[in-house]
């Protein structure tokens, strides 16, 4: 090593006889930073090569240690809302078919009366009317849990029920829509989690609840639910903070658009037409008819395009989150979600608006502008 030193100062090097110089003694004496000196000395193909292989590494590690389940499975009892239809009633015939026990909050008497038809739940499933919008019905609701577990834990609670909302721009809104989306959308998930924290810092549980791509992206048309899953969004966050000292684990789910009962076509339609028949002159005349008709093509073109069929995906979300050893924070579920949403979320707002500018030049424009 010595000769190799006076090698180098013998003649004039230039800057990667240094580099090499300085990373050959590094890896002589084996000091810590002999990685950095490999990393340097990679071609570019075999720099691609070792990072597909590290990726392939980790995608394989983690999906490993993310089929590992917790024990007992079959003695734990979830609390699931907006259990009606959809994906918490799914949810919640999945969870009965494990052996768990699941209060599942309906909003009506047929939902109650399907769900127990469907699930064949027996003795594990208990079914209770629920209206997340009203503070009496989630604390009700919070106090029989509490009573019927009769000491045992309750291991999580998924805040699964909302509503869609009208889709419409803003200016043919009032703020009662606002207000509605958010009561159930957004408090809804605050009322409902205040009821039963008591119980799931008790269990050192976990809080699951449905967010959306909405709370990544605003699309327009959709202003009340995207502003009511921000809301979510923002309070799970905070909570999954304030609640890890207590050994509680709070995650969310970031679905795409999927075909469930909320996005009934039908029920769009009819609320786009009462809408527009009833926005004020100066609202009709701003956008015009001709306006009015393409969007609900649009609507439809888009949801038709767009629109997951694979409700499974959701639903196993929810159970991995409520059974996994290692639970994701977050879960992207979908295609539209993983592949588009989630990445453009990442682009900086110029870029974003640019994508949005480019896509309304495709898209039928208001009368007036
Ligand atoms: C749920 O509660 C809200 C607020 O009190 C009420 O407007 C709504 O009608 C209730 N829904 C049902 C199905 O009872
Ligand atoms: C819910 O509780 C809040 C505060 O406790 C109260 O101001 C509000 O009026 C209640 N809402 C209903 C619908 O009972
Ligand atoms: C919009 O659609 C309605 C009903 O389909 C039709 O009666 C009306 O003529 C259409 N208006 C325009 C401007 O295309």
């Amino acid at each position: 090593m010595v000769n190799k030193t006076l090698n180098a100062a013998a003649h004039n090097f230039d800057d990667n006889e240094v580099i090499l110089f300085a990373i050959n003694n590094f890896c002589l004496q084996g000091d810590m930073f002999w990685i950095i000196g490999f990393i340097l000395r990679l071609t570019i193909f075999e720099a691609i090569i070792y990072l597909g292989i590290t990726f392939a590494l980790f995608l394989y590690i983690r999906s490993y240690l993310e089929k590992q389940q917790i024990e007992n499975i079959k003695e734990k009892a979830v609390f699931i809302t907006g259990c009606d239809t959809g994906f918490g009633r799914d949810l919640a015939i999945k969870c009965l078919e494990n052996g768990m026990t699941v209060f599942a909050g309906c909003l009506t008497q047929n939902g109650i009366n399907n769900l127990k038809r469907d699930s064949k739940g027996g003795n594990k499933l208990d079914a209770f009317l629920l209206n997340v919008s009203e503070n009496k019905s989630c604390e009700e609701a919070g106090i029989y849990i509490e009573k019927k577990l009769a000491g045992k834990p309750l291991h999580a609670v998924v805040n699964n029920a909302g509503i869609t909302g009208k889709f419409l721009k803003d200016d043919f809104l009032d703020i009662e829509e606002y207000k509605k989306v958010c009561d159930i959308n957004m408090f809804g998930v605050i009322r409902t989690t205040h009821c039963v924290k008591r119980l799931i810092k008790k269990s050192r549980g976990r809080v699951v609840t449905v967010a959306s791509i909405c709370a990544r992206v605003g699309l327009p048309g959709i202003g009340p639910y995207t502003t009511a899953k921000y809301g979510v969004s923002g309070y799970c966050d905070v909570l999954r903070q304030e609640l890890r000292p207590f050994g509680v684990s709070v995650h969310i789910l970031e679905p795409g658009f999927f075909e469930t009962p909320l996005i009934g076509r039908e029920k769009i339609n009819r609320e786009v037409q009462q809408a527009w028949a009833e926005a004020p002159p100066q609202v009709r005349e701003e956008y015009g008819e001709t306006y009015f008709n393409k969007s609900c093509e649009t609507i439809n073109f888009f949801l038709n395009r767009v629109s997951n069929k694979d409700v499974y995906l959701v639903v196993d979300a929810y159970y991995h989150a409520i059974t996994s050893k290692w639970p994701r924070s977050r879960y992207q579920v979908g295609w539209d979600s993983i592949l588009c949403f989630i990445p453009f979320s990442y682009l900086p707002t110029g870029m974003q608006d640019l994508v949005f500018a480019s896509a309304a030049y495709f898209l039928p424009k208001p009368a007036q502008c």
